[in-house]
């Protein structure tokens, strides 16, 4: 039969689907987001979240060497706080003693050649489990941006490469660059969640930290998870106010946005592989209901939707196999 195209034959065999394959996963598109907690050698899984664990400075950094080793280079650390360190607006983020800014040491210190994008939000730390500051029921704006610059500031001392604002509040890029910058820390870079949704996938992760909204839930801070082209607001106004690289979170079911950010704007877009993508993937493998490869492809798809960067708790494993 005559056909003039057969796209069949850019795939008889594996050199040539190689040759025309269009993306492509490498250790270098990954920062491994890790948890840490008070105490010493401590390693303790949690429980939606096969394989991955809440780690003591200790164990960390032996876990950070083994990911360095390879080929893993990149981190996002999140503390658990403990519960009566937290107060309503987050003292503990600035103590220079915490765990946080402790560990934000100790890890530059032992892996120089680590990079570490620490995380800045109040939830953490607060005693009402917001990412802001709570009054009457309301999470505060302006108030938040000032307890969110001391957090900034502390984690540029304590030796951070890139702060990371998971808060949402308005402002809060530029707000972070000027104090940044007024202090000689011109070199700190800002990874903006730029679109983050408020989303039902983050139900692990607030496991793990003990972190979940005490009251109430965080949709007068994230975005409407029906929404497309506010993401291209919160995109413009986190570029403008200085962010280095923008981020969409969830990532799977956001894939869209993934794209929308990446065709509309000249700095790298991150991807944020959140936690309850990683359970439902996991959970149906360790049933048998799916096979190891579709890790592979979930990953893949948020390359090929345009992510430069992509932020996942199967770095590890994936580097084991690329
Ligand atoms: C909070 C924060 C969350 C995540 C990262 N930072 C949860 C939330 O917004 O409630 C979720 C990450 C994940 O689910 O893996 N600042």
């Amino acid at each position: 039969m005559f056909l003039s195209r057969r796209p069949r034959r850019n795939r008889k065999n594996e050199v040539i689907r190689n040759l025309t394959q269009e993306a492509w996963l490498s250790k270098n598109d990954f920062i491994f987001p890790v948890f840490l907690c008070e105490g010493t050698n401590k390693k303790i899984e949690i429980p939606s979240m096969p394989n991955i664990y809440r780690f003591s400075l200790d164990t960390l950094l032996d876990e950070i060497n083994e990911c360095r080793n390879l080929g893993i280079k990149a981190f996002a650390p999140f503390p658990q706080i403990e519960e009566i360190l937290k107060d309503s607006v987050g003292t503990e983020s600035y103590n220079e003693n915490g765990l946080y800014l402790r560990a934000i040491r100790e890890i530059k210190k032992n892996f120089p050649d680590v990079v570490l994008f620490t995380d800045i939000a109040l939830d953490p730390y607060s005693s009402d489990g917001h990412d802001g500051i709570v009054r009457n029921g309301e999470i505060l704006n302006d108030e938040t941006l000032e307890a969110l610059g001391k957090m900034a500031l502390a984690q540029a001392q304590a030796g951070t490469d890139c702060i990371a604002p998971s808060d949402m509040m308005d402002g809060r890029v530029g707000y972070l660059r000027n104090i940044l910058d007024a202090n000689g820390y011109t070199n700190v870079s800002i990874l903006a969640y730029t679109a983050k949704y408020a989303s039902a996938f983050y139900g692990p992760f607030r496991d793990a930290l003990e972190s979940a909204p005490k009251f109430g839930d965080k949709k007068t801070y994230q975005m409407n998870p029906a929404n497309y082209k506010e993401a291209l607001l919160e995109a413009s106004l986190d570029y403008e106010e200085g962010a280095d690289i923008l981020m969409v979170k969830p990532a799977l079911p956001y894939l869209d946005v993934i794209r929308l950010l990446k065709d509309n704007f000249d700095i790298p877009i991150a991807a944020y592989n959140v936690s309850g993508e990683y359970a439902m993937l996991k959970a149906a493998i360790a049933n048998g209901w799916l096979g190891e490869k579709a890790i592979m492809e979930a990953l893949l798809s948020i390359k090929r939707a345009g992510a430069d960067i992509i932020l996942s708790y199967f770095a590890k494993e994936i580097a084991k196999v690329l």
